[in-house]
């Protein structure tokens, strides 16, 4: 187990708030299983603390909160309240089965938001602070206090308020940038200026949370480590509100590369980099920016040819880290269609995947798929795959049995579709102004719905003609947003089963809902 204290020593925790701040971002909602597979692969990874929601906000907010405390074991769980009795008690109540629960409280400390937002007095907001923390403290030792607008706050104001904390009893205190207005300079200096000016600062590790609005959240979070922060909080892929929040792969990647600097250490396991971000980049549908620092497709390419060349030479000469340190092999060829389930199974525990044999069916079932089409099945391709047949795939109440298109320079484009709805075979066709639209239309005439196509997105897997598609698909029901993902040789197929996933999660959801209703 990894201590949450970082007093004093040169180890920086990391606190990862993907399931918190990064579900705050418009159309990244994740359902409950997504987000037990993450908090499980963020524990795998090392990471310190995991936010994994804000329980008074919904039901599913506060038993996602709850399932976490049941399934991690070795990092604390953290649940986010406001400063009031009935948001504490809420994270209280749903940290109960966690091994090391951790409240954190927060309320607005800048002139702007105590008179605008909050309408209180900076007396009523230094009373807040402590009622709150002592409050918390009532449900667990571990306690973390935020200033919100923490970076635009008086700084005669924020050490009282920090002070207020510490005597009430945190032992964490976290600064947030939360507008993203900060530069590094003043990062540091804030964090710097507390550890001057606050009595029995030592006694608690300072954290920093920035948001990403200037592009400056890593920097800002960095710097502020290097005046004496020792808890960093971020997302994966860098998700979060708005322009995001500090990405963990960039902190994490710039100490370790950058020892020299910040001879500090994390407990990240890095090599589980590129798999986290690829689970967060499909469970949300949130493509990762192709020249993305350390995640992106492209951060490990060399394209000209005198980059290439120097890479012959020495690959040091243009890579500052190797890939394999962040979780990336070359994409190996690595079966074909006469390969069976026990080499498949082999294959994706080398590349990190522990599949149980409910789910190795469903998988193995796609994988023939696509290696009766495909030449040469790589390791992308298997990862495509498992990352797009996902539980609900085979627990969803549709599944696609033979879809026609037809498409070109006549028009009408048509498609005929059977689906399996509930046990049921179900046919019918449809027009479009283009294939996948007529077989979207299809699937409509099948299961009347009215959700609307929020977004669509295409990304071929590997490279070649032959090479897999995957397909992201986002739908929006009554403020209900939710995501499918599919990958096939065949686009327009996976466009459709990309589709029919998200329609599965919506029907799966609708009866969450209707379900706690009658509770
Ligand atoms: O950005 C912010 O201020 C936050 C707080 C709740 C820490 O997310
Ligand atoms: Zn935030």
């Amino acid at each position: 187990m990894t201590s949450t204290k970082a007093n004093g020593s040169g180890r920086v925790l990391i606190f990862d708030t993907t399931l918190r701040d990064g579900e705050q971002s418009p159309g990244a909602t994740m359902s409950l299983s997504s987000k037990l597979e993450i908090a499980e692969l963020l524990q795998d990874m090392g990471v310190d603390i995991i936010e994994a929601g804000f329980p008074i906000a919904s039901e599913g907010d506060f038993k996602a909160v709850e399932e976490i405390s049941r399934l991690v074991r070795n990092a604390t769980v953290c649940g986010l309240a406001r400063s009031s009795f009935a948001d504490i008690d809420r994270a209280g109540e749903s940290l109960r089965p966690a091994a090391r629960p951790r409240i954190h409280t927060f309320i607005s400390t800048s002139a702007l938001h105590m008179k605008y937002k909050l309408q209180m007095s900076p007396e009523d907001v230094i009373e807040a602070i402590d009622k709150s923390v002592r409050r918390a403290r009532s449900h667990c030792d571990d306690v973390q206090w935020s200033p919100e607008d923490g970076s635009r706050t008086d700084h005669d104001f924020l050490c009282r308020a920090v002070e207020t904390a510490i005597r009430a009893g945190a032992s964490t205190i976290n600064i947030p940038d939360t507008v993203g207005y900060s530069t590094p300079m003043e990062s540091a200096f804030v964090i710097r200026m507390l550890r001057e000016r606050v009595p029995d600062i030592d006694r608690v590790t300072l954290s920093t949370h920035c948001h990403d609005d200037l592009g400056l959240a890593v920097a800002n979070s960095l710097a502020a480590v290097s005046a004496g922060a020792r808890q960093i909080e971020c997302t994966i892929n860098g998700l979060g509100e708005r322009a995001g929040n500090a990405s963990l792969e960039e902190v994490v990647m710039a100490m370790r590369v950058r020892k020299d600097v910040f001879p500090h250490e994390t407990g990240i396991d890095t090599t589980r980099i590129i798999q986290a971000s690829r689970l967060v980049s499909r469970v949300t549908g949130f493509p990762v920016q192709f020249n993305k620092a350390i995640v992106g497709k492209n951060a490990f390419a060399h394209e000209a040819g005198i980059h290439q060349d120097g890479m012959i030479k020495h690959s040091g000469t243009y890579e500052i880290m190797r890939p394999e340190e962040v979780g990336l092999h070359e994409s190996k060829i690595v079966l074909g269609k006469h390969s069976g389930r026990a080499a498949v199974s082999k294959k994706l525990r080398e590349l990190g995947y522990e599949i149980g044999a409910s789910r190795l069916g469903e998988i193995f079932r796609r994988f023939k798929h696509v290696a009766d089409r495909k030449r040469e099945v790589y390791d992308d391709d298997l990862v495509a795959i498992v990352q797009t047949a996902n539980p609900e795939d085979a627990n969803g109440v549709m599944e696609v049995e033979f879809l026609r298109v037809v498409c070109g320079t006549e028009a009408p484009q048509t498609a005929e579709i059977r689906m399996k709805l509930d046990g049921m075979s179900l046919q019918a066709s449809a027009t479009g102004t283009g294939p996948v639209d007529a077989a979207f239309n299809a699937v409509t005439e099948v299961f009347p719905h009215k959700a609307r196509l929020l977004h669509y997105q295409v990304n071929a897997v590997t490279e070649g003609m032959d090479a897999q598609a995957t397909v992201t698909v986002a739908l929006d029901e009554d403020g209900l947003i939710v995501n499918g993902q599919s990958s096939d040789t065949d686009t327009v197929l996976a466009s459709v089963r990309a589709y029919v996933d998200a329609l599965n999660s919506l029907a799966m959801r609708r009866q969450a809902a209707e379900n706690m209703a009658f509770a």
